[in-house]
């Protein structure tokens, strides 16, 4: 048995987690920094760092308490150096390093986005595995297919030119005056709304384009709902009902545009396996409509479970695992960077 410590601050959440053979979760803690950033309307990156700094020993001393796990019982310490808020990073990074150093175990480096391309995986048998698998990728900073051939072999078949889905739930949420953050407030609003009612644009890009573009869809609900070319001044006029209307049309036009994005990709690189993951994979109408869309095609189909969507330490050491087993180690110089690894290969 194979065990990781995975440790994760690239955004606004806290979090630690123990993880064997990068499938059985033992623990996985995380603390949200939502209240503190709720009153900006969005992530604050000092405060972010500062919260990191207060609750990350204790995060880490949770999830080895939770797992009955002692420091030395850990075979590598993975940590998320990529991509993510540079100081909310190096706060991780830097006691990753020193834990790193003060045990004598290997650290291991890992992409944030691959670790969420990995996380559908986390809970299954020894010896099962999605792959390979069209990956969709949906949440607050990107939204992205991938082809995952294995947990070390993912390659970038598109991505958002612009807004990230999440990032187009966080602003539609504030323009009809929901609670950050936006993406659960405006699934629970749209529940009662009819998800007919507004035509919001489905932005396709080319037709065999596996690019995202979700500005225009933004846009399209500030005018709806202030009126053609303006930004203020109608929110007040509007029912109840009429924003339910526009946050169930708007949530399904995101969601029309993410199943045919990713049943393209499907059809391009001919796998018969689709997971799904990040944060916005959290959104029950997504995960409902992607099932069924490959239900019609027989193609298999995993959703990461709930908790493994949202940013958490436990999809760090899973894919830690992979990167451990391969001897992919980092070393104490390790440093924090703002973008992914990944690039489109054309
Ligand atoms: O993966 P994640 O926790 O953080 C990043 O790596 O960005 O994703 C956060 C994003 C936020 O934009 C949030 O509004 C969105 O995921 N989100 C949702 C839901 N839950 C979280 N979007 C739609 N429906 C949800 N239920
Ligand atoms: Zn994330």
């Amino acid at each position: 048995m194979t065990t990781i410590l995975g440790i994760e601050t690239s955004c606004d959440e806290t979090a630690a987690a123990v993880v064997d053979d990068g499938t059985d979760v033992r623990s996985n803690i995380v603390a949200s920094q939502v209240d503190l950033h709720r009153k900006y309307g969005g992530v604050v990156p000092e405060i972010a760092s500062r919260a990191h700094i207060e609750r990350l020993d204790s995060v880490i001393e949770e999830a080895l308490g939770a797992a009955d796990c002692e420091l030395d019982q850990i075979d590598a310490i993975a940590v998320t150096n990529r991509p993510g808020l540079v100081g909310a990073l190096l706060i991780g990074v830097t006691a990753a390093k020193t834990l790193s150093w003060v045990t004598g175990k290997p650290l291991v480096a890992v992409d944030h986005i691959e670790a969420h391309a990995n996380s559908a995986a986390i809970g299954m048998s020894h010896g099962e595995t999605p792959w390979p698998a069209v990956a969709l990728i949906v949440s607050g900073g990107h939204t992205s297919l991938f082809r995952v051939d294995d947990p070390l072999s993912i390659k970038l078949l598109g991505a958002t030119t612009d807004d990230a889905a999440g990032e187009a739930f966080d602003k539609v949420a504030a323009i009809l005056g929901l609670s950050y953050p936006g993406g659960p407030a405006i699934e629970r609003v749209a529940s009662s709304g009819d998800a007919t009612k507004i035509d919001f644009p489905r932005t396709m890009l080319s037709q065999e384009s596996l690019d995202f573009s979700f500005s225009g869809i933004k846009t399209a609900v500030l005018y709806h709902v202030h009126g053609q070319g303006k930004t203020t001044g109608g929110l007040a006029k509007l029912s109840e009902q009429e924003i339910a209307d526009i946050a169930a049309s708007f949530q399904q036009a995101v969601i029309d545009v993410l199943v045919r994005k990713t049943m393209l990709a499907v059809a391009q690189v001919r796998v018969s396996s689709v997971v799904l993951g990040g944060g916005v994979a959290a959104n029950g109408t997504l995960r409902r409509a992607l099932e069924s869309a490959c239900r019609e095609r027989a193609l298999s189909f995993r959703a990461a479970d709930l908790q493994y969507c949202t940013d958490n330490a436990a999809m760090i050491a899973a894919l830690g695992y992979h990167l451990h087993t391969a001897g992919r180690h980092a070393d104490l110089d390790l440093d924090a960077f703002p973008t992914g690894s990944l690039v489109t290969d054309g």
